[in-house]
């Protein structure tokens, strides 16, 4: 298989974790390459669900080799967590994982300024992040006082610990929250390292290895387009580049050598957390995909907000990750709808978009503009191929693929790994 990366194309949650485990089987080597533990990819293989967070999806499959990229921060508590939980139903991590020395280590302090930048009504609105640290994270690696897993393993640890405490309590004082309990956190941390320690490398050379010896990578990208950094919905986003640019930096993979770019795209919409979401449904339709589709975060537990598909989100998508066909989920949801709409552009004030507006004030007054389709009223669950689908099913995929300029290459219309076929 070529070089792929798989990146999510709406608000994340489009099934990336199910779509990368179908695709790892043919991979040797499958990386992620940023976000953190906020992340919530679930695989399903028969009776048994996986939920991951760190670890890349790939781990399910037990002959690849699986690596987290310097773009991930790692906050070695949750790593060590995941690690032992999932030996524990069986699954060898041992000589599998790769943990890039260049990741940023998340802190209890981030935990905690994330959490009070979320509860501070002064500081704006919250966002709804999952509480997991990775804005005050990428912060600090921006900043460039942040600490690094090569730091964490090494013998200068409490060195770099202490005077980071430091600056932070002197923040954590001005923001009225207690000091940090510095002995605590430093053995705890040094604990977890100790774990971690046979698992950290140099991931960038030995990528850069793998690809010249032909090996086959999969790039594992988290979250979603729309809540890039850089091209989301901001400031409603996640500290990250959740776009296919993102495989690049974060893991130090040159794009001469990215063949394929797929792009995991719901058959609707959904998003958590705050932000504007022009074809949020507060109805009974909205309530109905919900329960169908059982959108409750994998991470959070929260309700997912649920609304049609949105085209203008699939084609500014499209073109920002270079997408060469999509990996088109959760259609079976859509089964019972006797009609189904989809978004083909915005009206603001009179003013028409077929693009997301950069200013957040903007788009949160876009009106979507729809175009309806007859459903298909008909259970999907088992059908294995296109031409055995209801001539409606075929018909939204055919204006999915017409109104992205995309063509859909994968169906997927159930959450077990064999509820999937190619296209074409
Ligand atoms: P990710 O973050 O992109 O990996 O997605 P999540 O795992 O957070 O959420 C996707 C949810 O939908 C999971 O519960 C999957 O098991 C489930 N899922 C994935 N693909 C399908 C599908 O085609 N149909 C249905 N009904 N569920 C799916
Ligand atoms: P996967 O990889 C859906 C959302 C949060 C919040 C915003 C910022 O499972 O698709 P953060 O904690 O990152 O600072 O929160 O981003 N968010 C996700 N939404 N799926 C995810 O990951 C998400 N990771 C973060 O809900 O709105
Ligand atoms: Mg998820």
């Amino acid at each position: 298989m070529p070089n792929t990366i798989i990146i999510g194309a709406q608000w994340g949650d489009e099934g990336k974790g199910k779509v990368i485990d179908v695709m790892s089987k043919d991979a040797d080597i499958i990386v992620r390459f940023q976000g953190g533990a906020n992340a919530g990819h679930t695989v399903k293989v028969e009776n048994e669900v996986y939920i991951l967070h760190l670890l890349p999806s790939g781990i399910i499959h037990e002959k690849k080799l699986c690596v987290i990229g310097n773009g991930v921060v790692v906050d070695p508590l949750s790593l060590v967590k995941e690690i032992t939980d999932i030996e524990k139903k069986g699954i060898r991590v041992k000589d599998r994982l790769l943990v890039s020395n260049r990741c940023h280590v998340v802190f209890p302090f981030h935990r905690l300024l994330d959490e009070i930048r979320e509860t501070r009504k002064t500081e704006g609105t919250s966002i709804g992040t999952t509480k997991r640290g990775i804005g005050p994270t990428y912060a600090d690696k921006s900043a460039r006082v942040g600490l690094r897993i090569a730091d964490l393993v090494s013998k200068d640890f409490p060195e770099m610990f202490s005077a980071l405490c430091r600056y932070v309590n002197k923040i954590l004082i001005g923001l009225g929250a207690e000091p940090l309990d510095e002995a605590k956190i430093l053995e705890e941390y040094q604990q977890a390292g100790e774990f971690i320690r046979p698992y950290v490398g140099d991931s960038v050379t030995f990528l850069n290895k793998a690809v010249r010896e032909g090996k086959s990578i999969l790039f594992e990208g988290a979250q979603g387009t729309m809540l890039d950094i850089d091209f989301g919905s901001y400031p409603y986003v996640t500290s990250s580049n959740a776009t296919a640019g993102g495989a690049i930096t974060g893991t130090g993979v040159p794009f001469k050598y990215i063949d394929t770019v797929v792009g995991v795209l719901k058959a609707y919409t959904t998003r958590v957390g705050e932000g504007p979401f022009p074809t949020e449904l507060k109805d009974e339709i909205g309530a109905l995909i919900g329960r169908e589709g059982r959108e409750f975060g994998a991470t959070t537990g929260r309700p997912r907000r649920c609304g049609w598909f949105d085209a203008v989100i699939a084609r500014y998508s499209a073109m920002i990750n270079g997408v060469d066909y999509w990996a088109l989920t959760k259609l079976d949801v859509l089964d019972s709808l006797k009609t189904i709409r989809i978004c083909v552009a915005y009206n603001y004030n009179g003013q028409y978009y077929d693009t997301i507006p950069a200013s957040i004030n903007v788009f949160a007054k876009c009106q979507p503009v729809y175009e309806e389709m007859p459903g298909w009223m008909t259970s999907t669950r088992n059908i294995k191929s296109f031409d055995e689908l209801p001539q409606q099913a075929k018909n939204y995929i055919n204006r999915i693929a017409e109104l992205t300029a995309t063509k859909v290459g994968l169906i997927s219309l159930g959450p077990d790994r064999n509820e999937t076929f190619k296209i074409g």
